[in-house]
Parts: C-alpha cells; sequence; structure tokens
C-alpha cells in the first residue's frame, strides 16, 4: 500500500491568499505561537525533542541538542538565526516555503524564539532571493501590525523583533560560521569551531548565544506544537530516528518536477512516482539524492526507505542532505555535470584554506582539459589525488561537498571520463546508454 502523503507544512499550500495573514489567521495561523507564549522555554524543547526533528538544512542535526546547548538566563541578549541562504545547487524548497508560506515560517521563529528565549530573530536571505525576501517581509510587517511582533506581544511581557537581511549571493555564507561572520559585516568565511572555539549558543553573533536553524526546520515547529512531539514522531516509515515529513525539491529529467512534502522513510520508488516518474520514454541513469554535495546515487536499488539513514551503503552517496533530487536519465552526460558542478564549487570556495582553494583550482583545469579533447589516462588518477588531499582536511565542508560529486561520479562512470580521453566527447550519454 502506498505511503500516506501527510501534509503538515504544505496543508495549506495552495489556499488562495495564505501568504496574507488574515487568510492564515482564518486557517489556524499563529494558534500555536499563542500556546507557546504562555509555554515554559524548556517544556517546548522538550516537545522538539521527543519529536525527534533533526535540522533541515542539510547535515540532520538533532534540533533540541542545539537548543538546550542554550544559557536558561535572559541576562544577555539570544538571538535565532534562520538561515535561508539556500545556495545548495539542486535546493529551492526554503524559496518555495518564503514565498508561499511567509508567515508559516515567522510564526516557526517566534515558537523557537520563545524556547531559546531570543527576542531578536535575523532571517539570513539568499541575495539573488528578492521575491522571497519582499513575501517574508510583508509577513513580518503584517505580524507587527496584529500584535505578533513587538513590545509585550500578547501581553506576555516578552518582546519579540525579527528582521531580514539580504546576502550577497555566496554559497559559503549558508555554512552557519560564515553566515554569522557575514550578518556582523565581516568577510563570509567560517570561523574556528570547539573545541577550538566556543559554541555559538554560548558564544555567536556579537559573542552573545546564537543558534543558526534552516527556514523549514523553524517552519516545522508550529506542526509539532500543535500535534504533540509523540504524535509528531509517529510519522514516518523508515528509521526511529528519521520523523515527520520533509520537503523535497524535485528536479531534472521527470514528468512533474516541483517541491513535495514527503513523509521520511517512503520507498525512494515511490518518490519518483510523486514526481511523476522519470520522463517519458526514458530510464534512470543516476541520481543525486539529496543536493549536489551529496554525489551521484546507481539507479539500483529502487526499494530502500527515502531517510537519513536508508540510503544503502553501496550507493556511495553522503546521504539526504538538504532533500534536493536530481533526476538523470540515459541521455544524461555525466562527465559534462560533474564538470559543471567542480566549476560552481570552484567558484563559490571562499580561498580561506589551501586544500579547497588551490584543490578546486587544479579540478577545474583538469576537467576543462579533458572537456576539450586534451585529457590523458594519468588524470583520472590525478583526479583522485586531488580529492584526497582535500578530503577530510579542509577547514569547512564545503571543500569535502565538492569533492563528493566528483568522486561518485568517476566510481561510477569512469568509463565516460574515458570516453572523453581517448575519443574527445561522451559515446555513452549519445547513445543512451545507462552504464558502462
Ligand atoms: C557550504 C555550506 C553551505 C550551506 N548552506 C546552507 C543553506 O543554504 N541553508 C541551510 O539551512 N544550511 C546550510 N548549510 C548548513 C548550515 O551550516 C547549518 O548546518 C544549518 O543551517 C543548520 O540548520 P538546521 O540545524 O536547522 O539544519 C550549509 C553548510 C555548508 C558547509
Ligand atoms: S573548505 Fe576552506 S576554502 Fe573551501 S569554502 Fe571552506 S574554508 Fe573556504
Amino acid at each position: 500500500m502506498p505511503v500516506e502523503q501527510t501534509q503538515l507544512l504544505y496543508r495549506h499550500r495552495n489556499v488562495p491568499g495564505i501568504d496574507r495573514l488574515e487568510t492564515y489567521v482564518a486557517h489556524g495561523g499563529y494558534e500555536q505561537f499563542r500556546k507557546a507564549v504562555a509555554m515554559d522555554p524548556e517544556a517546548i524543547i522538550e516537545e522538539v525533542k521527543v519529536s525527534g526533528l533533526r535540522g533541515r538544512g542539510g547535515a540532520g542535526f538533532p534540533t533540541h541538542i542545539k537548543w538546550n546547548a542554550f544559557p536558561k538566563n535572559r541576562d544577555v541578549e539570544h538571538y535565532f538565526i534562520i538561515n535561508a541562504d539556500e545556495g545548495e545547487p539542486g535546493t529551492a524548497k526554503d524559496r518555495d516555503l518564503m514565498n508561499a508560506l511567509p508567515h508559516l515560517l515567522v510564526e516557526g521563529c517566534l515558537c523557537s524564539m520563545v524556547a531559546v528565549r531570543a527576542a531578536k530573530c535575523y532571517i539570513y536571505i539568499r541575495g539573488e532571493y528578492i521575491e522571497p525576501w519582499k513575501s517574508v517581509q510583508k509577513a513580518i510587517n503584517e505580524a507587527y501590525a496584529a500584535g505578533f511582533l513587538g513590545k509585550n506581544v500578547l501581553g506576555s511581557g516578552l518582546d519579540f523583533d525579527i528582521y531580514t537581511h539580504l546576502g550577497a549571493g555566496a554559497y559559503e555564507c549558508g555554512e552557519e560560521s560564515a553566515l554569522m561572520s557575514s550578518l556582523m559585516g565581516e568577510r563570509g568565511m567560517p570561523r574556528l569551531k570547539p573545541p577550538a572555539a566556543p559554541l555559538p549558543m554560548i558564544s555567536g553573533v556579537w559573542k552573545r548565544p546564537s543558534v543558526v536553524n534552516n527556514v523549514e526546520t523553524a517552519a516545522t515547529i508550529p506542526a509539532i506544537l500543535e500535534l504533540g512531539g509523540a504524535k509528531y514522531a509517529e510519522i514516518g516509515v523508515g528509521s526511529p530516528r528519521s520523523r515527520g515529513t520533509k520537503l523535497f525539491s524535485i528536479s531534472g529529467h521527470v514528468n512533474k518536477p516541483g517541491i513535495y512534502e514527503i513523509v521520511l522513510g517512503t520507498p525512494f520508488s515511490e518518490v519518483l512516482d510523486i514526481a511523476g516518474g522519470v520522463r517519458d520514454g526514458h530510464q534512470l541513469k543516476t541520481y543525486i539524492p539529496g543536493g549536489s554535495s551529496m554525489g551521484f546515487a546507481p539507479p539500483t536499488p529502487l526499494d530502500y526507505p527515502f531517510d537519513y539513514e536508508g540510503i544503502p551503503q553501496n550507493t556511495q552517496t553522503l546521504g539526504l542532505g538538504s532533500g534536493g533530487l536530481m533526476i538523470f536519465d540515459e541521455t544524461t552526460d555525466v562527465f559534462k555535470v560533474t564538470h559543471r558542478l567542480v566549476d560552481f564549487y570552484h567558484h563559490e570556495s571562499c580561498g580561506k584554506c589551501t586544500p579547497c582553494r588551490e584543490g578546486l583550482d587544479w579540478l577545474s583545469k583538469i576537467y576543462a582539459r579533458i572537456a576539450s579533447g586534451g585529457g590523458r589516462e594519468q588524470d583520472i588518477d590525478l583526479i583522485w589525488d586531488i580529492c584526497d588531499s582535500i578530503r577530510g582536511k579542509s577547514f569547512c565542508a564545503l571543500g569535502e561537498g565538492a569533492i563528493w560529486p566528483v568522486m561518485t561520479s568517476l566510481r561510477l562512470f569512469r568509463h565516460e571520463y574515458l570516453s572523453y580521453i581517448h575519443h574527445g566527447r561522451n559515446t555513452y550519454s549519445e547513445a543512451g546508454q545507462l552504464g558502462a
């Protein structure tokens, strides 16, 4: 029996005017914030813990652990920060959520602010996301006018302010410590991490307790408060550690690309069906399960639980990531796709550490040489060696993310590289061949 696709975040996604406060309120909007503001912050964190919610930004880190690390007092300002940078190729779910359901994000921020005892929230939005920024700013203005933001909100004695901040379109500014630097007006480069530096929950922006959460993570909090953590934790058909629903951006060679809310653990073949299946008359060649940093997976197996734990080890990919599922059929030139990704990461490398800065520069040049017909067989070993010198040695996860599509495409599609080296073109994708 197909998995019933419970809709929590997208329940009202298609209601006309749901981006306006009055429509949102008419559909139960801000009721969970009314509840939250009367709750003990610890009780909210406990509900989030019981729900099993894991951050939806890519790493899947349990949300309650971050929130619990906050000091329990209010004598210094605490900051709640939303990561709306969304630069990962293949991911567009936060854009859709901000465009269509901006009040859900504002309400999620408010509930989260109560939990971490923050009076101020910054929503850091990717520089190119002008429409989502306008949509969220309009919702914030409406929330101020309705008394959900401002001083002594709902007579609670608490003040809440939310500010939007537009980035300048740097992928690296989605890395949470670089985001915090950028927010403070510094260069968007990552900072030292514990144990070399304190946790951001102790000393983050302006040396105050701060936490960075993804748009979708915050937007999930009202659903958890409405259902209760235990009921939320019942949703999910795979691993006991992957609970609830998740937004997936499904793109590429499918009949119905789009953003879908899908129950975690739904078999991968069903996820494909939800997006209309591989486009008519074609076959699945490979896919990237969760944004380009996760790397390519082989077309089999298809029947496994699509969640944080379910992706089989032998697919070689890093996992579910941010939920950017990219589907490629037999016409795809995987070498070319990888080349494009290498150039993207090369362009986006912040240059702080040598393995990533120099390694990606080398990779970009080698891919260009192979693409132009000047490749040599030893280039394959050279690519592998460069990946080895980036892997585990770069300062932040961008370096690791950059080499994963390279290593997985080499493992699965080495023959396509050799075709470029020997014939100056990809005879496999030209012939519509799935594998070697
Ligand atoms: C290069 C890089 C880019 C990232 N971009 C994003 C992003 O656009 N949005 C996001 O939520 N997390 C991004 N992350 C992950 C964040 O560092 C952080 O883990 C996340 O915002 C935490 O939120 P969550 O706990 O709610 O998932 C990125 C990480 C790296 C290394
Ligand atoms: S791995 Fe190093 S150079 Fe690359 S983005 Fe991170 S800090 Fe910057």
